[in-house]
């Protein structure tokens, strides 16, 4: 907000607060820790004003207020309670209870459901009126995602949310007498699986698919026989403590490893090495495009798949940017498949891989043929990490209270190059790293690249390297991804190198991350990455004893580079939906 904007005085609930031009009564409240019910406000995305439970009175004016979208005066005079905005208040929650069919049991907010607390707040009887949607479909979207129209208020908040990412794939449409939240049926619209519309809905009507329904499918596979493997993502470590009362940020890697190990697992990984090798290959490609004149630059990253569905979907001219690296999970599943699997001698087709993501695009990233190595899959299951945590408690296991375990030492431990992998400009942080010190032989002055991190959707810096500047950029949210691309158009060697992930703040804002998220929990969350980086002896991947070994004994052989750690990439069409993709 801008300096010069006017600052006075207004009262709520009788007390003075100091309040800016152009904040609105919300604002307000929320700066000065007053609660004002609300259900269609989320700071990630403009003011809806729609379910209209957010009602104030202001003296001296006839009616309510929608505290949200209504812009303080000086000397407003508020009240947040009284008789006319209870009984308001529960007549508009009625309605919002005629949209939404409960389905309590299967809902990411069973522990912590608004609505419901406010039904008791308000004392409605949240059946009153039959559900108007209870013939609603439920929406396959691809094998990532769902939406269960039955539950959804046409808040309009995953509209929005939708569209910051990018997509626009969720849109109004007039149905019967109704204006309602649809998935898009233009042919140039798609989803791209990034699950922001699931973090972002407060009533549950967006989930993973088998979110609730396949949790536990994966480990029976363990009874049959086969050796169910698990392997976690970088981020995991600093979100999934949410899920257990943990402040966010808390770094549980031990813990977490410990609970995975109490449902009977015996072999556990951390994708982060994955991450360590994905750095050494990406670090080489941007070398070697850098030193070719021919070459397609700049090179994008290509570990988010969110962000890879909207290039090949929404932008295919740009593919040949995408760097051929496959992601962290997917190299790790490919490790794991092919070196692990021959040093243990077990067959790769009894071997069941079980990733623990940040995000359901890559439930989709998994079925991507692409991916295969030859007839096998590298990663059989992902379960996100509120999934995983849902595992958890289903056994009894409070991560709180388990003690904290060593990853198994055969796939090494990560760097700290491979753990910043889950926030924005993570993965480009490590990739300069080692891509300085292949070019000069050193250490960059600086390990911390504070130039390319933090929550901002888009950053830009050049980074000196043996005199020659290297001109790269930052995106997080895919709509912002535009930014690039249209600078591009003009100048096409704006960059020579862009990371692009389709969530905010990176895979620490993922679509399977705890709920609910805003910017402060998303800068507690990368913090929490980087001071375990910081506290790492070893923080660039080429350093990783264990990267070492791998290439000198696996990866020399560049059959096994090319199968485990690149992939390919082609323009998609939309996908028709639904699909009996499993629930
Ligand atoms: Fe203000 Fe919904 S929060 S109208």
């Amino acid at each position: 907000m801008s300096k010069n904007k006017k600052t006075f005085f207004i009262k709520i609930n009788s007390n003075p607060y100091r309040a800016k031009e152009g904040q609105t009564v919300l604002d307000v409240a929320l700066k000065n820790k007053i609660f004002i019910t609300r259900l269609c406000y989320h700071p990630d995305t403009v003011i809806q004003g729609s379910c209209r439970l957010c009602l104030v009175e202001i003296k001296g004016k006839k009616g309510l207020f929608t505290a949200c979208n209504t812009q303080v005066e000086p000397d407003m005079d508020i009240l947040t309670d009284s008789e006319a905005i209870s009984r308001a208040k529960k007549t508009n929650l009625e309605l919002i209870f005629t949209e939404h069919c409960e389905e309590c049991n299967d809902c990411i907010y069973r522990y912590g459901c608004t609505i419901k607390k406010f039904a008791k707040d308000y004392d409605v009887k949240i059946n009153k009126f039959p559900d108007r949607k209870k013939d609603h479909p439920v929406h396959d979207f691809g094998p990532a995602l769902q939406f269960d129209a039955k539950k959804c208020v046409d808040c309009g908040i995953c509209v929005d949310i939708c569209k910051k990412v990018g997509a626009c794939f969720l849109e109004y449409e007039k149905v019967g007498d109704f204006y309602e939240v649809v998935p898009s049926s233009k042919p140039d619209k798609d989803c791209i699986y990034c699950g922001q519309c699931i973090t972002h809905c407060p009533v549950g009507a967006f989930e993973g698919v088998g979110e609730f329904e396949a949790i536990e499918e994966p480990l029976r596979q363990k009874d049959a026989g086969k050796t169910v493997v698990f392997q976690f993502a970088p981020s995991i470590r600093s979100t999934i403590g949410e899920e257990f009362d943990m402040p966010h940020g808390s770094i549980v890697t031990g813990r977490l490893i410990g609970a995975i190990k109490q449902l009977g697992i015996e072999h556990v990984f951390d994708v982060s090495v994955g991450a360590d090798v994905t750095t050494i290959e990406e670090a080489k490609e941007l070398i070697e495009r850098l030193g070719d004149k021919k070459a397609t630059l700049p090179m994008f990253t290509s570990c988010c798949p969110g962000w890879v569905k909207f290039l090949e979907f929404y932008h295919p001219e740009f593919i040949p940017h995408l760097t051929s690296v496959r992601s962290p999970q997917i190299i790790m599943g490919g490790l794991i498949k092919t070196y692990w699997a021959k040093e243990k001698g077990i067959d790769p087709k009894d071997i069941i891989v079980i990733s623990i993501m940040p995000c359901v695009a890559k439930k989709y990233e998994i079925e991507r043929p692409e991916n295969m190595i030859g007839d096998i899959k590298p990663v059989d299951h992902v379960l996100t990490t509120r999934e995983f945590a849902q595992l958890l408690k289903k056994n009894k296991i409070d991560l709180k209270n388990v003690k904290a375990v060593n990853p198994d030492p055969f796939l090494g431990v990560p760097t700290g190059a491979g753990v910043i992998y889950g926030a924005s400009g993570g993965v480009m942080e490590s990739a300069l790293r080692t891509a300085y010190k292949m070019i000069t032989g050193k250490k960059l002055p600086q390990l911390e690249l504070e130039q390319v991190r933090g929550i901002e959707g888009f950053k830009k810096t050049e980074i000196d390297i043996n005199g020659t500047k290297l001109k790269v950029g930052v995106i997080n949210g895919a709509a912002n991804a535009k930014i690039i691309l249209d600078e591009l158009k003009e100048n096409p060697r704006a960059y020579d190198y862009v990371e692009m992930m389709a969530c905010f703040g990176g895979c620490i804002g993922g679509g399977g991350q705890p709920v609910p998220v805003n910017d402060e929990i998303r800068k507690k969350r990368a913090q929490g990455l980087y001071n375990v980086d910081t506290r790492n002896n070893i923080r660039m991947a080429d350093e990783s004893v264990f990267v070492k070994n791998l290439y000198k004994e696996f990866l020399a052989d560049h059959d096994n580079v090319h199968k485990v750690c690149h992939t390919k990439f082609s323009k998609k069409d939309k996908e028709v939906y639904p699909k009996n993709y499993k629930k």
